[in-house]
């Protein structure tokens, strides 16, 4: 084992040592805010994140004499050795024979302080050697590596502000999911992508070429949602009620009709329908006005161009172990559209993990702009996806189904589905609105962790919650995969607009 590396003294203050707090002087090297220490004493190794540290010096306590005296103070007393640093400190437990103990008994004041040691940090927090890679922790040589099941099974929230690095962090998660072997346990991913961010997962990386990326293009899917069809057979009237304003219970009832009726044709043999299928049976209606007002329905049905005989391409079929599917949604204009399709997809996905068939494996579902289809308090005619990540958000975890929400946004999103995600990973938050709905959702976030979260740099981040036994946090990982074409600064976008610019001209004139 390595020489400990010492950092200071418990001392003794009003409020400790405790089994709740403990403060140490610094007297070698330095004390940061959210590094682990460790200390011996009768109960066996206590383990201490530390929440804060301060600086005192008494020679500059009273305001008047450091007026009067001025500089004086430092060149006629020794004012500057009596500089201190104290850290303050929250005991997370003790090691004592292999075990982690809660702390219940306080250290002495006089006990030596060490920064923790790596390995016990990698027990303490529960990190694995074969877990999720998604970065190094701040101020010690340790790997982020989380166990799958403990950071997944129970959902995870991703939340920071835009630009603080979400989707980058996202991208290197997806890579840890695809590059694990079957023999640890490599689930399915899904991800839905508002703005195509991912889907650079799908690109193959040239071989001859000497790049520095990992191709994962043979374990990805791209789908282009905006060509999705989607079966009508597979439409309840519900759904239809969703999509569908002011639809009145005899309106629904004669559209129910229709649907059990087709439904039992196309069981007996005569196939599955489509939209003019159902027109043809409103047709047959002999009240006019329900007749005009389902054909009013079927013909904003048919706007959406989303609905055919059969689900094409067939999604659940790409759902494998080890493998990306990417719902691009990027050029699906119509926000209607785009909150169904993650509806119908999310909810189909769900129930084929959990019908007794099991026809997809474990998986996790990515969803990005998640304000946007869980969203907190807007009627459900506008967040028609909600009900059903909330399911997912609610029951996922005894079939293997997880949720992972990003938003940059978390105010709007739905306080359920937040309550749910038992990991919080939090980046850059500066809005202090978002900032008190993360922390209300999040029992594992202290105060001090909150002050630190508007002070977080692209790319760092605090995890808390189910995976990690302790606040931690942590730098992200470089990616491996390519990044997309949004990376591009304004300025690159600027240039390459013009330099487009130009090429057209060259060709209009070359023409000429
Ligand atoms: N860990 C990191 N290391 C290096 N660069 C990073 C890191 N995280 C983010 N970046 C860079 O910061 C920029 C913004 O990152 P990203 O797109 O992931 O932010 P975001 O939180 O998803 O933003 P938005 O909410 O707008 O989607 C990108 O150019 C990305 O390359
Ligand atoms: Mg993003």
């Amino acid at each position: 084992m390595s020489v400990r590396e010492q950092l200071g003294t418990v001392v003794s203050t009003l409020e400790g040592p405790s089994p709740s707090t403990v403060s140490f002087v610094v007297n070698n090297g330095k004390a940061h805010k959210g590094m682990f220490a460790e200390l011996e004493y009768s109960e066996g190794t206590m383990m201490l994140l530390v929440e804060d540290v301060l600086k005192t010096n008494r020679y500059f306590e009273r305001p008047d004499s450091v007026k009067v005296m001025g500089e004086e103070l430092e060149r006629n007393f020794p004012a500057s050795e009596w500089e201190f640093l104290i850290a303050k400190a929250r005991p997370l437990g003790v090691f004592k024979d292999e075990r982690i103990l809660r702390t219940t008994f306080p250290p002495s004041p006089g006990i030596k302080v060490f920064v923790a040691d790596n390995e016990k940090i990698k027990r303490f927090l529960g990190l694995e050697e074969e877990g999720l890679n998604l970065g190094k922790l701040q101020f010690h040589d340790v790997e982020l590596k989380l166990n799958l099941s403990k950071l997944l099974q129970k959902h995870v929230f991703l939340g920071a502000m835009s630009g603080s690095g979400k989707s980058y962090l996202v991208s290197v998660l997806l890579e840890e999911l695809l590059s694990r072997k079957k023999e640890q346990g490599a689930i399915a991913v899904v991800v839905m992508d508002t703005h195509g961010e991912y889907t650079c997962f799908g690109n193959p990386i040239k071989s001859d070429s000497s790049s520095k990326f990992t191709d994962f293009s043979s374990k990805t899917r791209i789908v282009d949602a905006s060509k999705i069809k989607i079966a009508c057979s597979k439409l309840s009237p519900y759904m239809v009620s969703s999509l569908i304003k002011d639809i009145s219970p005899t309106q629904k009832r004669a559209l129910a009709n229709i649907f059990t009726k087709l439904s039992s044709e196309m069981r007996s043999g005569a196939g599955p329908f489509d939209l003019s299928a159902i027109k043809s049976e409103v047709e047959l209606l002999d009240n006019e006005k329900t007749q005009s007002s389902l054909f009013a329905i079927i013909s904003e049905l048919e706007e959406l161009g989303l609905f055919s005989k059969i689900d094409e391409p067939s999604i659940v079929d790409f759902v494998k172990p080890g493998q990306l599917v990417v719902i691009d949604l990027n050029d699906v204009i119509s926000e209607k559209k785009k909150q169904f399709i993650v509806a119908y997809l999310s909810n189909k996905l769900f129930h084929e993990r959990r019908g007794h068939s099991k026809k997809i494996p474990p998986f996790a579902l990515f969803v990005e702009e998640a304000h946007n289809f869980i969203p907190e308090g807007t009627a459900s005619e506008h967040a028609i996806a909600r009900s059903y990540l909330r399911t997912i958000a609610r029951e996922g975890r005894k079939f293997g189904a997880s949720l992972v929400v990003i938003s940059q946004r978390p105010k709007r999103l739905d306080t359920t589905t937040l309550a749910n995600c038992n990991t919080h990973i939090i980046l850059r938050i500066t809005n202090p609105y978002d900032l008190d709905h993360v922390s209300q959702s999040c029992e594992g976030l202290d105060k001090s962790s909150q002050n630190i979260i508007s002070s977080l740099r692209v790319g760092e981040a605090l995890i808390v919650g189910e995976a990690v036994n302790a606040p931690t946090f942590f730098k992200v990982r470089q990616r491996k995969s390519a990044p997309s074409r949004h990376e591009s600064t304004l300025e690159d976008a600027a240039r390459a607009f013009v330099s487009d610019e130009l090429k057209k001209e060259d060709e209009v004139n070359s023409f000429l």
